[in-house]
């Protein structure tokens, strides 16, 4: 499969088989994450895999509950990876104050997506999910202060794709050479 079919094939998966999803390849995944790039390599990326079903099933119930509700289908998720950051790493904090930008949320962005462009193409689909309560989720997982539980991803085996089309602006909404547009 070329890149470019495996970013238009890609969708948010939210509806999972019950099949467990090999180790291997949830490792595969993480690996690709451990590639991307960073600001300054910092590599601020960490990863809790969960994938024991009584913790899932404990973790869910908790971090899906109440306002998160509309988050609930990835308790049927095989696999939830919990994205974390390490937020003492100094280079963090310089990025912040100098060009007054996270950093390290760009460095995780393109981790997690490598997550889930390797995962598509062992076909495993995924969901970002950044609506979840992260209060609960660490107190359920005892994580220390020094991560950010910054999103999670679900993660398994699926029947179908969503259907629907992907909605994206055009190209020549988003893109342009030399000279900006309105907007
Ligand atoms: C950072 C981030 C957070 C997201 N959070 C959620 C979420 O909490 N719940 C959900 O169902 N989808 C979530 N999504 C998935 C988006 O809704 C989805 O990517 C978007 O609608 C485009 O659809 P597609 O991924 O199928 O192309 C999130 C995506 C990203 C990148």
């Amino acid at each position: 499969m070329s890149f470019k079919q495996l970013v238009q094939q890609r969708r948010s998966v939210r509806r999972y088989l019950d099949k467990e999803v090999e180790r291997e390849k949830i490792l595969t995944c993480i690996e690709a994450a451990r590639l991307a790039p960073s600001a300054d390599n910092v590599q601020p990326w960490r990863f809790l895999i969960i994938d024991d079903p009584e913790l899932k099933a404990k973790f869910a119930r908790n971090v899906f509950s109440g306002i998160y509700f509309i988050s609930k289908f990835a308790i049927k998720a095989p696999v939830l990876i919990v994205i974390l950051a390490r937020l003492d790493i100094i280079a963090n904090r310089i990025g912040k104050q100098i060009q007054n930008i996270n950093f390290y949320l760009i460095d995780i962005g393109i981790a997690g997506e490598h997550i889930v462009l390797q995962a598509e193409e062992l076909g495993l689909g995924t969901c970002w999910i950044g609506w979840f309560n992260s209060r609960k989720a660490r107190k359920v997982l005892k994580i220390p202060r020094k991560y950010k539980i910054v999103a999670l991803l679900s993660m398994g085996y699926y029947e179908r794709k969503p259907s629907r089309e992907k909605k994206r602006r055009k190209l020549e909404e988003i893109a342009w050479f030399n000279k900006l547009s309105r907007d």
